[in-house]
């Protein structure tokens, strides 16, 4: 069943927060909840307003991606914030909805969920969330929408996603309540947002680096026509992915799709 108003009182009640879920906005079917989040926030919707959807016709991910978005399995929904930083630091923002998310997903998962740079979570190497963070302007308004996408109840993925995505209740083996969900990832969202907003990035690098499994392994990053072999060290102070590259320089990368080879 759709979201009711019973489901947004209950969401809210669960929530401390000063901002973020303030105002929730629910939908049946969009086409994409990120697209209706930067239209409110081009119309001067404030800063927090969370737009959750029970399905998307057209779910946006990462380098003009679809998102898998079927009714009812999934969590569907887009955060719009307004920090103070300049556009070219939103994917700081990404790594800030990472920890707050992959954090959320383990009160809930008993498998553990890591983080792969830059914004997807995985367990058992496969993808069970993903952020998609995107920046809009237009006359007096703007800020940045985060959009995050969580694979809750699927019981199975299109052929295609098969062999590269997976849900809480596959990982698990259960269904699980998506509304408890929600409320644990925009309380989790709103304390990192405040940390990040407070100047303190450091310690969201130092919890992004605890909750991924990525470094010390082998890896391809691709970035535009570039690839690049090496090993991952580590995310630097700025959020950067630092590789030890095969030919022993060290580079480090604001962004890139990357590929384990082990
Ligand atoms: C990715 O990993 O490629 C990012 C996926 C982001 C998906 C979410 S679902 C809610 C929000 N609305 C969208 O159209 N996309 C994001």
């Amino acid at each position: 069943m759709p979201y009711s108003a019973n489901d947004q009182k209950w969401i809210q009640d669960q929530l401390n927060t000063d901002l973020i879920g303030k105002k929730i906005v629910l939908h049946d079917s969009v086409e994409s909840t990120n697209d209706l989040a930067k239209t409110l926030g081009l119309e001067g919707s404030q800063e927090g307003t969370v737009v959750l959807a029970y399905s998307q016709t057209r779910g946006k991910g990462r380098q003009g991606r679809n998102w898998h978005s079927e009714p009812h399995t999934g969590l569907y929904f887009s955060v719009l914030l307004h920090p103070t930083t300049s556009p070219e630091l939103i994917h700081q923002v990404t790594l800030v909805a990472g920890v707050a998310l992959v954090q959320a997903i383990n009160q809930f998962s008993q498998v553990r969920a890591v983080l792969k740079w830059p914004n997807d979570v995985l367990i058992n190497h496969k993808k069970v969330a993903g952020i998609l963070t995107e920046f809009y302007q237009g006359g007096d308004h703007n800020g940045i929408v985060v959009g995050i996408g969580v694979n809750v109840n699927q019981s199975r993925f299109p052929v295609e996603l098969q062999h590269i995505a997976t849900s809480l209740a596959m990982e698990n083996s259960g269904s699980l309540e998506k509304l408890p969900l929600i409320a644990a990832i925009i309380n989790q969202l709103e304390k990192k947002y405040w940390t990040f907003m407070d100047g303190d990035f450091a310690s969201i690098i130092l919890e992004w680096n605890q909750n991924s499994d990525l470094f010390g392994k082998h890896l391809t990053l691709t970035r535009g026509d570039e690839t690049f072999h090496g090993t991952a060290m580590k995310l630097n102070e700025e959020g950067q992915l630092i590789m030890e590259l095969e030919t022993g320089q060290e580079m480090a990368f604001d962004s890139g799709e990357i590929t384990s080879m082990e």
